[in-house]
């Protein structure tokens, strides 16, 4: 170890950072000041020159609207990498934004990034020398529902069960914690972006229009629902697409109730999915859950009327969190600022 990495990695950062690179958003904390980074996970390339024009916001502006000679990628796949080189891109891009090195003696930040519970190895992996070469000094791995858990300040670390539900845009993460480790887990591939893509197919099919994806999940999120709305009225909206038939922009009026009959398939495959991973509990950590109840996280967590609809399917309380979108990246910031936490909950690579 030279002089400098020495010197560096004794010493505490004033921007560590902790980042929730998810499939839909990324989130970036740095300690003392709190979320300073909430963006889509987007990044807009020229593709002659594979340079990098934008990132986050700007970017998914441009999906569906780019010329031909740009493109606007999702990196990240069902919460993995799936382009290296863009992802590492977009984290530099934000890391940069997030913390300025005032002075050239100021150590690089160290970061606590969340990883989904089916990540195989060298997806972990990926997303540790993404990170590193991003411009991180050391990198730390937690799986994301234990940091959505600590995020929402369940009792992490005593000896009860705590369960969560964390639906993103590509996967849907169920945990089981108890004493400060992950008990059992399992991460489905079908969060919400399954979702927007059954309203457009259902759309397709009942009116013979074409709709994007963007559009798909505005009306997800303006109309969508999994049970009649709490005060009894149905919703509606206008929106335009293109006609299968004659190619033409069109507009349609689109029914909540439609909405409703496109995301029953995809919401029952969750609540099999939840009920496979609850049964694999032993029973005291069984009964602990049915009394604490489980926390419906993450941004699919707040389609309307989900946990109404759980808590039937289940049989089990189930309450959604107020912060369903910041869970994740406060529980990894909490990790940064709990030194024994640090060093018990995560995998560190390095
Ligand atoms: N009010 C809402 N109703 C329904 N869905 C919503 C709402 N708000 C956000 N979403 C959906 O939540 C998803 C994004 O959630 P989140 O930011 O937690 O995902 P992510 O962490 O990026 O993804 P992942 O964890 O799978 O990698 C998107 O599919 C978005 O459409
Ligand atoms: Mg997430």
């Amino acid at each position: 170890m030279g002089f400098m990495d020495w010197f560096n990695s004794g010493m505490a950062s004033n921007y560590d950072m902790a980042i929730d690179l998810g499939t839909a958003n990324t989130l970036v904390a740095i300690a003392g000041e709190g979320i300073v980074i909430n963006e889509p996970s987007v990044v807009a390339i020229e593709k002659s020159t594979h340079r990098v024009l934008a990132v986050g916001h700007e970017a998914k502006n441009m999906i569906n609207h780019t010329p031909d000679a740009f493109s606007a990628e999702h990196p990240l796949h069902d919460g993995v990498i799936a382009d290296y080189d863009v992802t590492e891109a977009m984290l530099s891009a934000f890391i940069s934004r997030a913390g300025q090195r005032k002075y050239p003696w100021q150590p690089k930040p160290r970061i606590v990034v969340c990883i989904p519970c089916g990540a195989t190895s060298v997806e972990k992996r990926a997303v540790f020398e993404a990170t590193i070469q991003a411009g991180a000094r050391q990198a730390y791995l937690i799986e994301e529902p234990m940091a959505a858990a600590m995020g929402a300040d369940l009792p992490v670390t005593e000896p009860t069960g705590s369960m969560v539900v964390d639906i993103g845009g590509g996967t849907t993460e169920v945990a089981i914690i108890s004493l400060g480790g992950i008990v059992t887990s399992s991460s489905l591939r079908l969060a919400g972006n399954r979702m927007d893509e059954t309203i457009a197919m259902y759309l397709r099919d009942l009116l013979g229009i074409k709709i994007g994806e963007r559009t798909a999940e505005v009306i997800k999120i303006k109309i969508g629902s999994i049970l009649p709305f709490e005060d009894g009225r149905e919703r509606d909206m206008i929106i335009s697409g293109q006609d299968m038939m004659t190619e033409q922009p069109k507009e349609v009026t689109i029914q909540s109730e439609d909405v409703r009959a496109a995301l029953q398939a995809p919401i029952d495959e969750m609540v099999l999915h939840i009920k496979e991973t609850f049964k694999k509990t032993n029973p005291d950590l069984a009964s602990d859950i049915i009394q604490n109840g489980i926390l419906l996280t993450g941004g699919g967590g707040l389609l309307s009327g989900l946990d109404r609809y759980l808590t039937q399917q289940l049989e089990i309380p189930v309450w959604v969190s107020e912060t369903a979108l910041t869970n994740v990246v406060m529980g990894c910031l909490k990790v940064l600022e709990t030194p024994t936490a640090l060093k018990q909950t995560l995998m560190r690579t390095r």
